[in-house]
């Protein structure tokens, strides 16, 4: 697409971001994060005369706070992506006021997520500050995604901070965190209703351009937190874990986007549209073998690990 052809999209994608800002507000609560951290267990660190961090007393098990570690983050390189929104929405009318309005929505997560890991001693907090700076250091650039490739991105992204965030919930254990990420997933829910939307309107207008946008998206996608010191490491334990792997990726994150969007029911689709949608297939089965594969493997290793701490039977003779 060229520059102009761009800015055409844009401006006939005006109804539909002006439509879903309203939708958008009308329907978000504006929650208060500081009612979601228990400030009563919180206490001084050594310099202030208290204790220092130690891991044991953290109520979460490592894979939980690893979890909520790179949840929180992911998020606080909020920076980063505003900066990445507003050079392809632009600071204008309806995409302006959605960039900002997101963003402070998302502000909250990080502020409510690392109160409650320090109120808790959830995490180390020495070495959270590092991991942070790191982050942040790193900072996040998107390569320059076109509009359509950068609408499709977030769509699948926001999905999946929500089904980590979500299942990170569930993992811990902790029924405070549980409360406290669903209601962040129910915010990532709501963003993911807006780009979902803005693709599909997007899809109405432009088929072609739009599903090659989608095709490269699912091949390309790369969760936002991999500038996080130890990313691939940490991700592989939640993986693990269960909390966010390559199953939960095609099934609840790629999938229903795909389903909503009605990409195998569209007709009228010319060459190039035909051919995007070709691709996207054969790229959904790759990643559906890959997930299967996945999960195969962990359930050999998991086998694996029972029979190795099985206790030896001894004395039948
Ligand atoms: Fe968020
Ligand atoms: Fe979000």
């Amino acid at each position: 697409m060229t520059t102009s052809e761009t800015e055409d999209l844009v401006r006939q994608l005006n109804a539909a971001a002006e439509a879903n800002l309203a939708r958008h507000l009308a329907v978000a609560e504006n929650w208060m994060p500081h009612e979601f951290v228990p400030w009563g267990e919180g206490r001084n660190f050594a310099v202030l005369g208290g204790e220092p961090w130690s891991a044991e007393q953290s109520r979460l098990s490592p894979v939980a706070r690893t979890a909520l570690e790179v949840n929180l983050l992911t998020e606080d390189n909020l920076p980063g992506y505003h900066a990445e929104l507003v050079r392809t929405f632009g600071r204008d009318g309806a995409w302006g006021a959605w960039v900002n309005q997101w963003t402070a929505e998302e502000a909250r997560h990080a502020s409510c997520m690392r109160d409650y890991l320090l109120v808790t001693r959830g995490t180390d907090p020495d070495r959270l500050e590092h991991a942070r700076m790191a982050t942040m250091q790193a900072g996040f650039d998107a390569g320059g995604k076109p509009l359509l490739h950068a609408c499709v991105y977030v769509s699948f992204q926001e999905l999946a901070t929500r089904a980590s965030h979500r299942n990170t919930g569930r993992y811990s254990g902790d029924p405070i965190a549980e409360r406290l990420l669903a209601r962040i997933a129910m915010d990532e829910n709501l963003h993911m209703i807006f780009y979902r939307n803005i693709v599909k309107a997007a899809f109405q207008i432009a088929p072609s351009e739009t599903l090659r946008a989608i095709t490269d998206e699912v091949t390309s996608f790369v969760m936002p937190g991999s500038v996080i010191p130890g990313f691939a490491r940490k991700a592989f334990q939640i993986a693990q874990a269960g909390i966010y792997d390559l199953r939960i990726h095609h099934d609840d994150v790629i999938m229903p986007l795909v389903r909503h969007w009605g990409i195998f029911e569209a007709e009228g689709l010319d060459g190039d549209g035909e051919r995007a949608r070709q691709d996207l297939a054969s790229a959904l089965k790759t990643l559906d073998a890959r997930a299967a594969a996945f999960v195969e493997r962990r359930a050999e290793a998991h086998a694996k690990r029972c029979i190795d701490q099985e206790p030896e039977l001894g004395g039948l003779g």
